[in-house]
């Protein structure tokens, strides 16, 4: 296949999604950064050994960087840039709670990769999540189909997890749909939420589904929560892995991620969880779907919550 990606930041995120990245055979090279010298290079090391027992080939290169811009080299021309950089989450804390501290990051680090990867389509997990991704477009300049947020395929494996572990079936016969935010204002789409076919709400009480979508939204916190410090990581390095998959294979999958949203579901301006085809240039285009009247009114909602919290970024 070929073509580079580089991820930005060797945490637990980070690390992870560069190793699913690299497994999957299908890039060249994996670039791992991180500002903490030798943490990429070692990991990198690390994980290079690990490709004769996998059987896999890409490599995978480490590089120490600083938030003035050294180190950026090994990045050049990336083909896919995934921003993990930032703080995660501690026990009681919102995702909202991370975005001073949060958002000089992801500005530095988004200068930085637009100067050495013009051309690159960027996909944003740092945390508040619609908001990095609103920050990291007006930091590259890029074009905002370049610049995507992960957000909508961890909420809905989550959703679909819960849904499975609740009706004691296969994860693979669940089909579920959340829109909106990586946050309070996620939007669960139980006109889109089928098991076998099936309509979820002929298999669970509206009690039932409630109380999965409150766990969903909730989800990253119950993990929060349990390991004390540090948040997901396994769930959510999939859902990134699979969208910069998606994009240097020019699949033209259907996935729900965090997109620029002009006038679909008359909603306009504004970074939202929406499902968009993925292809070689990021966001081909946002799919709109058929929604309830009530479903809808949620979205919008989401959609005017987050535009509020985007606009403060602009001058963090
Ligand atoms: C989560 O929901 C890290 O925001 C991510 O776990």
């Amino acid at each position: 296949m070929g073509g580079k990606v580089t991820v930005v930041g060797a945490g637990f995120y980070g690390s992870t999604t560069a190793l699913r990245l690299a497994e999957y055979d299908v890039f060249d090279t994996v670039v791992l950064t991180d500002i903490l010298e030798g943490k990429p290079e070692g990991l990198a090391l690390d994980m290079n050994q690990s490709r004769s027992i996998e059987g896999f080939e890409t490599k995978i290169i480490g590089a120490t960087t600083t938030p003035e811009g050294a180190g950026y080299e090994a990045t050049a021309h990336s083909d896919v840039v995934i921003i993990t950089a930032g703080l995660p989450r501690k026990p009681g804390m919102s995702r909202m709670d991370l975005i001073g501290v949060n958002a000089g990051i992801v500005r530095g680090v988004a200068e930085n990769i637009a100067k050495h990867s013009p051309n690159a389509v960027i996909i944003v997990v740092s945390n508040p999540l619609d908001e990095m991704t609103s920050l990291a477009q007006i930091a590259t300049g890029f074009p905002k189909n370049r610049v995507m947020g992960q957000a909508g395929m961890l909420d809905t494996a989550r959703f679909t997890n819960f849904v499975a572990e609740k009706l004691a079936v296969k994860v693979g016969v669940v089909k579920t749909l959340t829109l909106g935010s990586h946050g309070e204002t996620m939007v669960p789409v139980p006109s889109r939420c089928t098991v076998n076919g099936r309509a979820l709400s002929e298999l669970l009480s509206q009690s039932q589904i409630d109380e999965l979508v409150d766990r969903t939204r909730n989800g990253g916190a119950e993990v929060v929560a349990l390991l004390k410090t540090g948040s997901a990581y396994y769930a959510p390095s999939a859902a990134a892995a699979r969208m910069a998959k998606a994009v240097i294979e020019g699949s033209g999958e259907v996935m729900p991620v965090c997109a620029w949203v002009d006038g679909e579901y008359g909603i306009s301006g504004v970074y939202l969880g929406v499902e968009a085809k993925i292809g070689r240039n990021g966001v081909e285009k946002v799919v709109e779907s058929a929604l309830t009247q009530s479903e809808l009114a949620a979205l919008k909602g989401a959609a005017e919550a987050v535009r509020a919290k985007q606009a403060d970024v602009q001058t963090l």
